[in-house]
């Protein structure tokens, strides 16, 4: 039997295919299983010259992998990863290693790694991040299960991850489904942020105006500022490109229905469970609703009007830059969401997490990939326990700064009529978490006054009860 392989990826969709010919590139044997006979012989084309083998047979496949034999899967999360896992068992020795590196629900993972283990079989839930181009050329990694485990697959992953600032983007990150789980807040993050981009879109074009030669210049300069990151990039480059299929920009032809598979829904429910706020990812995923019920927005809009108010003249140089300023803001306020969600998992589902690490990883490869990153790598190292990111004086004077703008924007995009949920909720966010004392006073009392729920006073310790009426 020949036994020459290091890793084994199953799924040789785009994602896997690059994968392998990303780990063959950095010196490692790879083999593919697929049972799809074209995929097999697309990695075999593409890795002509390279340590790479395709199959579509199972046991094949099984006997070409080094022991430990390291096996990753690169399959749609939900069922498809069990029946992968079931076909496999019956092959595997004990101390081989099972990698998910597809989108698994976190809770997926911890009852696959409690299966597998009373097999002695170890397992991994691996976040990949980068899309088809991160995974050929440098995907960030979100490592998570057993330590002992990661030290067997560890150097492949740190060969083919991204570089950022000269370290790898990859890192064991915790116990049991940690991996998946920050994948998952990486994912709700990125819905955030590009709702937010899109909601900055809709006021740059149809507030101020901008043409999409316009709109490709605003952010490719914005690119290049405080505000670089992948999706600000991508996001110039759409504006850029021409419809391949008849006059115009492509962006134009584009029908506005964003589709989603899952992740950023689990960000809010899980925060809603752990009670941590995240209101711009919650805003982000009602956002792709809305977009979903075309045939219902249709029939409504020729009955209102955009505009509620005489509009004043807009100063576009102006609005602009302030659209800039703003996103600044919003960006930042979104990770913090995100990150104090991790905060708190990494307490309740005891994973030993590290924010810095997360930061850091996350810094290239992955799509939600900025510069701000580096700030909060920062924050991170100087306050190893911070909670929450607006908590750090390192965001003081842009959060300070940021919020005049996009009081400022928020002002313009109501009077145009146009939805901000995702901008207005970072405002809303900051201004509730910056307020010392909020109205739920209030909402206690009706509490108390309609269920005898009892309330705390701010003068003197303990449960009171009042007859209100
Ligand atoms: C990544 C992406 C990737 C995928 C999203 C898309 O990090 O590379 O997040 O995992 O593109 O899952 O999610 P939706 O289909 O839900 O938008």
């Amino acid at each position: 039997m020949n036994t020459t392989y290091d890793f084994g990826m199953i799924g040789l969709g785009v994602m896997g295919r690059n994968f392998i010919l990303n780990v063959a590139d950095n010196g490692y044997a790879a083999a593919g299983l697929d049972l799809d006979q074209a995929k097999v012989e697309a990695l075999e084309q593409e890795g002509a010259g390279k340590a790479v083998k395709g199959t579509t047979d199972t046991a094949a496949f099984i006997g070409m992998l080094k022991p430990p034999r390291k096996i990753m899967l690169l399959v749609p999360a939900g069922s498809a990863v069990d029946q992968v896992i079931e076909s496999l068992l019956p092959h595997l020795d004990e101390g081989d290693l099972i990698i998910d590196g597809g989108n698994s629900f976190f809770e997926d993972t911890n009852r696959r790694f409690e299966q597998l283990k009373a097999k002695g079989i170890q397992f991994m839930g691996v976040g990949v991040s980068g899309g088809a181009e991160g995974a050929r050329r440098g995907p960030s990694i979100m490592p998570g299960g057993q330590e002992d485990a990661y030290q067997i697959i560890g150097p492949i992953f740190e060969a083919v991850a991204a570089e950022a600032k000269g370290e790898p983007c990859v890192a064991f990150l915790g116990q049991g489904a940690a991996g998946h789980y920050v994948k998952m807040v990486h994912n709700g993050i990125e819905y955030g942020l590009m709702q937010l981009l899109a909601e900055a879109y809709d006021i740059l074009k149809n507030a101020a105006g901008l043409s999409n030669e316009q709109l490709h210049e605003t952010f490719k300069k914005w690119n290049e500022g405080a505000l670089e990151s992948f999706l600000v990039e991508i996001t110039s480059k759409i504006f850029a490109k021409a419809d391949d299929q008849g006059d115009g920009w492509l962006i134009d032809k584009i029908l506005d229905k964003a589709k989603q598979k899952g992740t950023g829904k689990w960000t809010s429910q899980n925060a809603m469970d752990l009670g941590i706020p995240v209101p711009t990812i919650d805003a982000a995923v009602t956002l792709r609703g809305i977009s979903a019920l075309k045939t219902e927005r249709q029939k409504l809009a020729p009955h209102y009007t955009r505009a509620i108010e005489q509009v004043p003249t807009i100063d576009q140089e102006r609005l602009v830059n302030q659209v800039g300023e703003a996103l600044h803001f919003a960006f930042l306020i979104t990770y913090a969401q995100g990150m104090h969600l991790l905060a708190e998992a990494a307490e309740e589902y005891e994973f030993g997490l590290d924010l810095q690490t997360v930061a850091k990883i996350w810094r290239g490869g992955c799509i939600i990939r900025a510069e701000i990153l580096e700030d909060m790598r920062q924050a991170y190292a100087d306050q190893p326990a911070l909670r929450n990111l607006l908590l750090s004086p390192i965001f003081q004077a842009p959060l300070r700064y940021g919020q005049h703008a996009m009081r400022s924007v928020l002002q313009t995009a109501m009077q145009h009529g146009l939805p901000t949920l995702a901008l207005s909720s970072t405002l809303h966010y900051f201004d509730a978490f910056r307020d010392a004392r909020l109205p739920l006073n209030l909402v206690q009392a009706q509490r108390d006054f309609f269920g005898s729920h009892t309330y705390e006073r701010v003068d003197r310790e303990g449960a009171f009860h009042t007859e209100w009426e």
